[in-house]
């Protein structure tokens, strides 16, 4: 029999279906686990579920015979995709289920940031709230402001698709631009990542972190977007330069939202001091029916895997892949 290692528990009763057919070791893991605490749970496993803080580096990968890594995640940058790729070993995510998920939290930061909602929390809990006045906790009024949207891939179509109504302007970049009809529908405006960090109001992050995009909005960028904009950050940690970020949000910017963070789960000691950003878990996609789709996502690929077949979601870097390690 398989074994598969499940490194945390998952919502939802997915892995129960994996018990029939394979040896299933979860683990209950509360916080990140480093190289050598991953290596222990991996020990043996033929196939893995993983968690997108878990390190499966080449110096873990060539010391488990894996044969199929199944992220729970949409992000896999946790994995040394050349070297799995090179030693035959599938990678699955779990995209499309969590695009709404995501967006909605993404909206709720440009909301919170925006309408400053966790400070006027805190000003009222401590009892600061002595009457209604004109200019108490005046934010920023999304009608009419331009949203910049940097990664035009499902979530950030998604995202574009909730402010319209809100009256926003989208702009967004993206590698490859979308053709026009999709351009038209989600009323976005090309521009380059230049350009649209001086246009917009609300600058949010939906790339995933690659050799590219790692500290893409550095200081200068940072420093170039519009006096009193916000910057929100759904998607990976490490595409912002933290540190020029919390010297931006003292003089420059209105505020930030972060779900991600750029030493995750470390969060700089700068942000948890200021007021003007609002900080996040890295909960972009737990809703529950979300993160139980995603196991029953995770689980499938890992059936289709061992029954034979190409998994549904190899990740685009394996598409066309069909020798895989040790695969009947
Ligand atoms: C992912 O799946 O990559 C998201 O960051 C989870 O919230």
């Amino acid at each position: 029999m398989k074994k598969i290692a499940v490194t945390a528990s998952l919502p939802g009763g997915a892995v129960d279906k994996l018990k029939e057919k394979f040896c299933i070791k979860t683990f209950k893991q509360k916080k990140c686990l480093n190289e050598s605490e991953l290596l222990k749970v991996l020990k043996d496993a033929d196939g893995a579920i993983t968690l997108l803080g878990d390190p499966l580096t080449k110096n873990v990968l060539e010391k488990t015979k894996l044969q199929i890594i199944s992220n729970y995640a949409v992000g896999y940058n946790n994995i040394d995709i050349g070297f799995a790729t090179e030693k035959g070993i599938a990678v699955t995510n779990t995209p499309d289920v969590l695009t709404d998920a995501t967006a909605d939290l993404t909206f709720a930061l440009i909301l919170s940031v925006a309408r400053r909602i966790v400070e006027s929390d805190h000003f009222t809990r401590k009892g600061k709230f002595k009457g209604w006045l004109p200019e108490l906790m005046l934010g920023v009024d999304l009608r009419g402001k331009t949203l910049g949207i940097i990664g035009m891939g499902r979530i950030g179509k998604a995202v574009a698709r909730r402010a319209i109504p809100f009256g926003m302007k989208i702009v967004y970049t993206k590698r490859k631009r979308l053709i026009e009809s999709e351009e038209n529908s989600l009323k976005a405006t090309f521009l380059t990542l230049d350009e649209l960090l001086k246009v917009s109001d609300i600058v949010t992050l939906h790339c995933p972190l690659t050799k590219d995009t790692e500290g893409l909005i550095g200081r200068e960028r940072i420093f170039s977007m519009k006096k009193g904009s916000i910057l929100i950050n759904t998607s990976r940690g490490k595409v912002v330069d933290e540190d020029a970020l919390c010297d931006a949000l003292k003089t420059h910017l209105f505020g930030a939202g972060l779900d991600v963070y750029e030493k995750e789960p470390i969060v700089n000691n700068r942000l948890l001091k200021m007021k003007n950003v609002v900080l996040l878990p890295h909960i972009g996609s737990a809703g529950r029916d979300t993160r139980e789709e995603m196991a029953e996502i995770a689980v499938s690929n890992i059936i289709a895997f061992f029954e034979g077949r190409v998994p549904p979601d190899l990740i685009p870097e394996q598409k066309g892949m069909t020798l895989f390690r040790g695969q009947k």
